[in-house]
């Protein structure tokens, strides 16, 4: 894992970034910088292109237009190698939880020895010692997701994207997640988190940005934005009107 060093640059931007769709803008946002170090949370009501803002800074999409930079690059696939994306739906292999955990730490060229000493920190890590031989498929909804995390941490990324990792989740299993992530964060991994829930962001956020009709209507520390939104449309959203 990345270790904290406030010096090391890990600064995502976009310039003039564009989706459109049937000559409906679905993203537009000309320009955006996130320079962490705390985690960025994306939050804004269903349809607002948060899932697409995310996909276009982990490169998994091509936006029609502009550009996504990391540390004033246009991303390449070396970037896109030390980043990770974790969905609102784990994406699991059909094998022992272990299995799952050591098909990443291979990709990394580990050794068998060194994989299962880092297996046992993921499991340890996630609370999920003495589940190692038990099948994915067959852990709960919370277990599944906190395997999802790990297997992200396995690739020690730089940047960790979450899609709503919590959204099917109950307050305990959330509370677990949120626990990993904050842990992740205060050792240097860069969190970049879409929400639908304000006490989540509230929680975790050091930054905020609201999106809302595929345009980011107010990024800014996370205190400003909860406690003195600039935007209608953030202080509509955070009085719970604004639901599409
Ligand atoms: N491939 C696509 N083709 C056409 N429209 C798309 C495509 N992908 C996304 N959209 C549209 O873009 C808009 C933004 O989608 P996005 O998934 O980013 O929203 P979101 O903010 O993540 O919403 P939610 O909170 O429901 O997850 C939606 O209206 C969606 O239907
Ligand atoms: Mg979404």
């Amino acid at each position: 894992m990345r270790d904290l060093m406030p010096d090391m640059p890990n600064r995502l931007e976009i310039s003039g970034l564009a989706i459109e769709r049937k000559g409906r803008v679905l993203l537009d946002v000309p320009r955006l910088s996130l320079d962490g170090p705390g985690p960025t949370l994306i939050l804004g009501p269903n349809g607002a292109g948060k899932s697409l803002l995310l996909r276009c800074l982990h490169g998994l999409i091509q936006a029609d237009r502009g550009r996504v930079l990391q540390d004033g690059l246009d991303l390449t696939a070396d970037h896109k190698a030390r980043q990770a994306m974790v969905f609102q739906q784990p994406v699991l292999l059909r094998r022992s939880v272990a299995a799952n955990l050591d098909f990443v730490l291979k990709r990394k060229r580990l050794g068998r020895s060194a994989r299962k000493a880092r297996i046992a920190d993921l499991l340890a890590e996630g609370g999920l010692d003495g589940k190692a031989r038990q099948s994915a498929r067959s852990l709960s909804g919370g277990e599944a997701q906190r395997l999802a995390i790990l297997r992200a941490l396995a690739l020690d990324p730089e940047t960790l994207f979450l899609d709503e990792p919590t959204s099917a989740l109950d307050p305990s299993a959330t509370q677990a997640i949120e626990a990993m992530i904050l842990r992740a964060s205060d050792r240097g991994v860069r969190i970049v988190m879409v929400t639908h829930d304000v006490g989540q962001a509230r929680r975790l956020a050091a930054d905020i940005v609201m999106m809302q009709g595929g345009r980011v209507v107010e990024h800014g520390a996370a205190r400003q934005v909860l406690e003195a939104p600039k935007c209608q449309a953030s202080r509509q959203y955070l009085a719970g009107w604004l639901v599409t």
